[in-house]
C-alpha cells in the first residue's frame, strides 16, 4: 500500500472528523512546501451569486484558513485559487469562464498554483466536459453535494501532483460543524435548508442544489448560540424557501416556530430571513413577524411575473390577485413591513408587462431584484419556442424600471427627518468619514457617527435619500 492508500484507509469514516484528518495532512504538505519556497502560501476564494454561495465560501476559507493558507486579497498573487460558481442565469456562467480565461497565465508564473471550481455550475455534466476540454489547467472540480470534502480532494490533488474531480449527482447527510469564517463581524448568515423541491419551470436551482432538507433545529440554534458568544447581533437564516423549513425531520417544527427559538437567543437582537415562496407564506409566520421583537419588519417575496397564465406556466402555484392579497395581509399586521422582491421579464411567451407592473404599483415595493429570463438547459421552459422578441423584452424590461425605481424613491423619501434604529456595521466604502449600516427593514443608510458605535444599534436621524439608499446623523453622539 502507497502513502496516500494507507492515508486514505487510515482517515476516520465519519464526518466531519474526516475532514478535520485531512487539514492536518494537507497542512503537513504546505508547511513543507512553505519551507521549500521560504514563504507563506496564499489562497483565493472567488464567490458568484446568491448568499448560499456566499455562506458556502466562508466554510471553504474557514477549512483553507485551518490547513495553514493565508488569505489573498486576489488571485495575482495566490497560491489556490478557488472559485464558487453560480448557473442561474447566463451571465454569471460567463463571468466564471471570462475569469478562468484570465487565470491561465497565472499558471506559468507560479508553479505552485491550484485551480479549483466548485458550487452549483459545476453539477451540470456539460460545463464539467467544457472544463476538461477547454481550461485543462483547472485541477480540482467538485459540486454542491461534497463542498464539506475540499481538505480530502485537495489532499489528493497536491499529493498526487494530478487533477481531481469528483461530482456526486445526489446529497448525502448534512455535514454539520465545519471550520468557517464570517465576512462580517456583527452579522452572520446561517442556513436552515439546503435545496429546492418547487421547480419553478425556469430554474436550475433543483437540478444543481437537490432536493430540499432542513437542518434540525437543535443544530441550528447551537449555531446561532455561538455566534452569540462571538459578538454577532443579527442572524439571517437562509433557505431556498424558508416557509417550508421543517419538511421531512423527525419531529414536527414549522418554520415561525424556528424563529420563536432564536428570537430567545440571547445577545441575538435581531433576525432576518431568505428567501419566502408566496405559496407558503403562512398566517403563523406572519404572526410572528408581528409577535416576536427581534424579527426584522422585512420580508423578501418575490413574485417573478404578474400574469396569471405567464405564473401557471412558470409553476408558481399562486395568482396575481392572491399575491397582492397577500402583501396586504402582511401590511395589516406587521408594523412597517418593507415587502422586497425578485422581477423576471421576458419569460416565453410573455409579450407585454401589464400586470407585472400592476403588481408594482399596488404592492409598492422598497427594493427589487430584476432579471431578464435566461434560459437554463435541462429546465421546462428550456423547450419552450414562444421567446419574445430581446428588443421587446429590453423595453418591457426597461418599463418594469420606470415603474419601480421612483416608488422606491418615494418610499425612501417618508424616511427623510425621521429618527431609525440602525446596526452601524463599518465604515463606509463610499467615504471613510461615514459609517454604514440597515434600518431594521433593511435600507443602506451611510451616516455620520461615532466609530465606536460600530457593531451596535445606534438611533440615526435621516437627512438625505437617494433611491436606493440614505444618508442620515448618528443621535446621542
Ligand atoms: N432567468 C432569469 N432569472 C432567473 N432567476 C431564477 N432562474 C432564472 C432564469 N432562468 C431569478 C428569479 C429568482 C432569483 C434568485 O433569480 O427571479 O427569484
Ligand atoms: Fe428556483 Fe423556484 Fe426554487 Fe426559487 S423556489 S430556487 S426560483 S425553483
Amino acid at each position: 500500500m502507497n502513502e496516500a492508500n494507507f492515508i486514505y484507509s487510515e482517515a476516520p469514516q465519519r464526518e466531519p472528523q474526516r475532514q478535520e484528518y485531512f487539514i492536518e495532512k494537507c497542512s503537513e504538505i504546505l508547511s513543507l512546501k512553505t519551507s521549500e519556497t521560504g514563504r507563506e502560501l496564499k489562497a483565493y476564494v472567488g464567490t458568484y451569486g446568491c448568499q448560499m454561495n456566499a455562506r458556502d465560501s466562508e466554510k471553504l476559507k474557514g477549512m483553507l484558513l485551518k490547513m495553514g493558507y493565508a488569505e489573498a486579497e486576489n488571485e495575482d498573487n495566490a497560491d489556490f485559487i478557488i472559485y464558487n460558481t453560480c448557473c442561474v442565469r447566463e451571465n454569471a456562467e460567463n463571468k466564471v469562464y471570462g475569469n478562468l480565461g484570465l487565470l491561465k497565465h497565472l499558471k506559468k508564473e507560479n508553479k505552485q498554483l491550484k485551480i479549483a471550481l466548485c458550487g452549483c455550475m459545476m453539477q451540470q455534466k456539460h460545463v464539467v466536459e467544457t472544463i476538461k476540454t477547454k481550461y485543462p489547467y483547472v485541477d480540482l472540480v467538485f459540486g454542491t453535494h461534497n463542498l464539506y470534502k475540499l481538505p480530502e480532494l485537495l489532499y489528493s490533488c497536491l499529493k498526487d501532483e494530478k487533477s481531481v474531480f469528483e461530482i456526486f449527482e445526489e446529497h448525502g447527510e448534512i455535514v454539520e460543524n465545519l471550520p468557517s469564517v464570517r465576512n462580517f463581524k456583527f452579522k452572520a448568515s446561517v442556513n436552515i435548508m439546503f435545496g429546492c423541491d418547487n421547480f419553478c419551470s425556469y430554474c436550475i436551482v433543483p437540478y444543481v442544489r437537490g432536493r430540499e432538507r432542513s437542518r434540525k433545529p437543535e443544530d441550528i440554534i447551537a449555531e446561532v448560540k455561538a455566534l452569540a458568544a462571538d459578538g454577532v447581533k443579527e442572524v439571517t437564516l437562509l433557505g431556498q424557501n424558508v416557509n417550508s423549513y421543517g419538511k421531512g425531520l423527525p419531529e414536527k417544527v414549522t418554520f415561525a416556530e424556528l424563529l420563536g427559538m432564536v428570537n430567545d437567543v440571547e445577545g441575538i437582537e435581531r433576525i432576518r430571513f431568505m428567501t419566502s415562496h408566496p405559496k407558503d407564506l403562512s398566517d403563523e409566520l406572519i404572526f410572528a413577524m408581528r409577535d416576536l421583537d427581534k424579527v426584522c419588519c422585512h420580508i423578501h417575496l418575490p413574485f417573478q411575473a404578474g400574469n396569471d397564465k405567464i405564473l401557471k406556466d412558470m409553476n408558481r402555484h399562486y395568482t396575481k390577485e392572491g399575491y397582492i392579497a397577500l402583501t396586504e395581509k402582511l401590511k395589516k399586521y406587521v408594523p412597517y413591513v418593507a415587502i422586497t422582491t425578485d422581477i423576471m421579464v421576458g419569460f416565453p411567451g410573455e409579450y407585454d408587462v401589464d400586470d407585472t407592473i400592476d403588481i408594482i404599483k399596488r404592492v409598492r415595493f422598497s427594493g427589487a431584484f430584476t432579471f431578464i429570463y435566461s434560459k437554463r438547459e435541462g429546465t421546462p421552459a428550456a423547450k419552450r419556442e414562444d421567446m419574445p422578441d430581446p428588443k421587446l423584452v429590453k423595453a418591457n424590461f426597461n418599463r418594469v424600471l420606470e415603474t419601480l425605481n421612483p416608488i422606491i424613491y418615494e418610499i425612501n423619501t417618508e424616511k427623510v427627518g425621521k429618527t431609525y434604529k440602525v446596526l452601524a456595521e463599518g465604515l463606509s466604502g463610499h467615504d471613510k468619514n461615514l459609517m454604514t449600516g440597515r434600518l431594521e427593514d433593511n435600507t443602506l443608510i451611510h451616516f455620520k457617527g461615532n466609530k465606536n458605535a460600530i457593531g451596535n444599534i445606534v438611533n440615526v436621524k435621516v437627512t438625505e435619500c437617494k433611491t436606493f439608499y440614505l444618508y442620515g446623523e448618528q443621535e446621542d453622539l
